[in-house]
């Protein structure tokens, strides 16, 4: 029913962009084994997984999900913030191509997926350092024949709007406040990440259940006690190159398959 798309981790992940956490040493190994984890993971949620291999002259390659958009209707391949990031698209969007209509960000405008939520017909976009007005602006007008409407959402403290709130549940979102205004997204069920775990956010919805850090129990049984039944990953590596669960993935609807026959 689900396709993801993924990227194995680059060599050069240690030398990855980074804005809000510090930089320290990354055991590569270990990253690989968490993300061959991570697919794992994926697989056992219903995912058919479609690899690429590592870009290694991209350290940020493996966080696939700033490149692109996918919607049932269209993808849309992003222009990321980071100019050390454009290359990464490249080999994605062939992929994408074979699955969706495309549809492009250009210049001046940039957009990172990460700053992208959806939810139903509603998409929140995050203005951040890595997305600009001109970008927001244009993914608006891309969407508006497919019945979207798209809300750009401040935030501050975090690298993108999913590092600040994700999708768990139809009508339920995860949240760190601290980071994003919660009051712009009255209306939803909203579940708090504990406050001894402040990057805890970040969950992977898939279908009825989310993918979620293994380093964040507190928020994990709030999850579940909203019924969320949550797979853990431990992906302590990726978190220190400012990645998580979402990143590591494009996950769109398999539409020759919708019923995983
Ligand atoms: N290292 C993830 C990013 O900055 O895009």
């Amino acid at each position: 029913m689900w396709i993801a798309i993924t990227r194995d981790v680059s060599a050069s992940l240690a030398g990855c962009q980074l804005s809000f956490v510090p930089r320290v040493p990354i055991d590569l190994e270990l990253a690989r084994q968490q993300h061959a984890e991570y697919v794992r993971a994926l697989e056992s949620r219903g995912c058919r997984v479609l690899a690429l291999p590592a870009q290694d002259d991209l350290p940020d390659a493996v966080f696939v999900e700033d490149v692109a958009l996918v919607f049932d209707e269209v993808a849309v391949m992003t222009r990321p913030g980071a100019e050390s990031r454009r290359g990464e698209g490249a080999s994605v969007a062939p992929l994408l191509a074979s699955l969706r209509p495309m549809r492009a960000i250009e210049a001046p405008g940039t957009l990172d997926g990460g700053d992208v939520m959806r939810v139903g017909r509603q998409v929140y976009v995050g203005r951040s350092a890595r997305s600009n007005d001109e970008g927001i602006e244009q993914l608006r007008t891309l969407l508006a024949p497919f019945g979207y409407r798209v809300h750009a959402v401040v935030t501050h403290g975090c690298l993108h709007l999913k590092s600040a709130v994700t999708v768990v549940a139809d009508d339920t979102l995860l949240v760190q406040p601290a980071w994003v205004d919660v009051a712009q997204f009255a209306g939803y069920r909203l579940i708090e990440v504990d406050s001894a775990e402040e990057h805890a956010a970040n969950a992977l919805r898939i279908g009825d259940g989310v993918i979620h850090p293994l380093c964040f129990p507190r928020t994990r049984e709030r999850l579940a006690q909203a019924g969320i039944d949550v797979t853990t990953v431990d992906v302590s590596e990726l978190q220190k190159a400012e990645g998580a669960t979402t990143c590591c993935s494009l996950v769109l609807r398999d539409l020759a398959h919708p019923h995983g026959d």
